[in-house]
């Protein structure tokens, strides 16, 4: 039976916060605990944080140890998946190459994520080329791989969709060599987009909106009671409303029955709990305190394993380091098939060298 493969990763900009957590994270782990894979690849993306990062270095090298610290702490396990770093895997590199000669310049221009990116930087006029392409070096981390699965945030699908074009392109054009890979989404809508703690759509690390994974108790309490709730919900006795309540999608992606159990014994459940709001009678803070038990419990464990792991900074090198590599032994063997499929593979088939003999022989 064909192999099952997972490839993710991030850009190493920032400390990975909740909603990276809900929308992917969480996921992997459950994936990589399930043993239903037979590789796991997480990937460092220092290279395409370049993309658009090109001036500040510092920022991508300050962020590796952070992101990786940030995976280990949500319980990946290095002894079952892979972490690695994009930039060491130079073969990845050469097949974005390979794979730029299958894409068009206005398929990369309708790709919505760049078109919303270019946007977000003010890049208009002036776009770096190899963050155009970066979709392209997508394709060759997928690919190298032998992805079958690519757990990932919504925001990741029109990445997927070239992806998969150029499986698609290269296949026709040099026969089946590459996998054409599958997204996975969270099953769960909330966890599909978590807005920031004031309401906005995306978190961002200048508009102070995000919680992080590594964030002290204390912190993330005070993010939590200053969320954007309901503006209209001055009295607690006011009807509540919970399209575009922070507080509530929070729990939505977060709370479980088990969580009214344990801390709100008056609720069986979320629905519970949003039909009283609804009527009016609930306060902001009952809910935003419900909330905070429950995103601690989930953030405690998380918490302590990342002081385990700062604890043994080494080993974290050390696991960077083996993974980089194994990485490497794997993306060299997809490329050693993808220049023996583009018949530029000169000097490992004897083919060549019998074909030119007999060209050149009178
Ligand atoms: N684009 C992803 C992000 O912004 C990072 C990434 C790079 C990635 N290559 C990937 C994700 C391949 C999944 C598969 O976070």
């Amino acid at each position: 039976m064909a192999e099952k493969i997972i490839l993710t990763g991030d850009r190493p900009t920032g400390k990975l916060h909740v909603g990276h957590y809900v929308g992917s994270l969480k996921r992997r782990v459950e994936l990589q605990d399930s043993g239903e894979f037979d590789k796991i690849f997480i990937m460092i993306a220092d290279a395409q944080a370049l993309t658009d990062n090109a001036d500040h270095p510092e920022k991508v090298r300050d962020n590796i140890m952070e992101v990786a610290l940030d995976y280990l702490s949500v319980g990946i396990d290095p002894a079952r998946s892979n972490i690695f770093i994009q930039s060491y895997v130079t073969e990845l590199t050469e097949l974005t190459f390979y794979y730029l000669n299958l894409v068009t310049v206005s398929r990369l221009q309708r790709n919505p994520t760049v078109k919303a990116e270019i946007q977000q930087r003010n890049f208009e006029a002036s776009i770096p080329v190899g963050f155009f392409t970066y979709p392209v070096s997508q394709a060759a981390d997928i690919t190298a791989f032998r992805a079958t699965t690519v757990p990932v945030g919504e925001d990741q699908m029109p990445m997927l969709e070239q992806t998969k074009e150029i499986v698609h392109k290269f296949n026709a054009v040099y026969g089946e060599t590459l996998v054409d890979p599958q997204i996975l989404l969270p099953d769960n809508k909330a966890c599909l987009r978590l807005p920031g703690t004031d309401g906005k759509a995306k978190m961002s690390k200048s508009l102070g909106n995000c919680i992080y994974l590594s964030e002290p108790e204390e912190e993330v309490r005070k993010k939590i009671m200053t969320m954007f709730t309901d503006p209209e919900h001055l009295r607690v006795e006011d009807p509540g409303h919970l399209e575009g309540n922070t507080v509530f999608t929070y729990l939505d992606a977060f709370c479980t029955d088990a969580h009214f159990a344990e801390y709100l014994p008056e609720y069986a459940n979320l629905d519970e709990l949003k039909a009283h709001y609804q009527r009016g009678g609930l306060g902001d803070v009952k809910v935003k305190k419900f909330l905070n038990n429950v995103m601690q419990e989930e953030l405690a464990p998380i918490r302590a394993r990342r002081r385990e792991y700062e604890r043994r900074i080494e080993d974290v090198y050390e696991i960077l380091h083996e993974g980089s590599r194994a990485a490497q032994r794997e993306a060299a063997k997809t490329l050693a098939d993808v220049k023996r499929a583009m018949k530029i593979s000169y000097f490992d088939m004897p083919e060549f060298l019998e074909e030119q003999r007999k060209k050149y022989a009178r």
